[in-house]
């Protein structure tokens, strides 16, 4: 970002905490890449080949999360933490436990539904912190946010709402 750019956000914000904030977002959505790359490839049986394929798709989706945070880091000049080794640790989701019998599609949909409902509060609680202050990261966070809101409803209709709140 140029000279501008950086000091509008400057003089609202500390800059350092805006990236700070943005690398725990692109740490959280480097969590859901591997988890659903994984899963698309574990699952096995009748409903775990459909959601294989779904989680197959949202890879690109999290992963284009991750790209944008971190073009936006850079727009601040900040760096994207090197995420090797410390995703358990930065990431809203902490350690990831995989469901442990590869047929059960709907363990497979609880988990990712509990990584798109952090998600959901995470950037809900940034776009509300940078509404008014810094309209980039604002209508990144926004965007985003639309996003995972829908990707949490896609998941609760792949195993039925019912269940999903159970
Ligand atoms: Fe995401
Ligand atoms: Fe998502």
């Amino acid at each position: 970002m140029g000279r501008k750019g950086r000091e509008i956000v400057q003089a609202e914000l500390n800059v350092k905490e805006v990236i700070d904030d943005l690398n725990k977002a692109v740490a959280s959505e480097w969590a859901a890449v591997y988890f659903f790359w994984i899963g698309s490839i574990v699952q096995e049986g009748f409903l775990g080949e459909e959601v294989a394929e779904y989680f197959g798709k949202q890879v690109q989706g999290e992963l284009g999360h991750a790209s944008r945070l971190a073009q936006r880091i850079i727009e601040l000049g900040g760096q994207p933490v090197d995420m090797v080794g410390k995703v358990d640790s930065l990431s809203l989701f902490g350690k990831l436990q995989m469901p442990r019998d590869n047929t059960d599609a709907v363990a497979f949909v609880k988990k990712a539904l509990e990584f798109e409902g952090k998600a959901v509060e995470y950037y809900n609680k940034l776009a509300k912190k940078y509404f008014g202050k810094d309209h980039t990261t604002y209508q990144l966070v926004a965007s985003i946010l639309a996003d995972e809101v829908a990707d949490e409803d896609e998941l609760e209709n792949l195993i039925g709402k019912r269940s999903a709140r159970k």
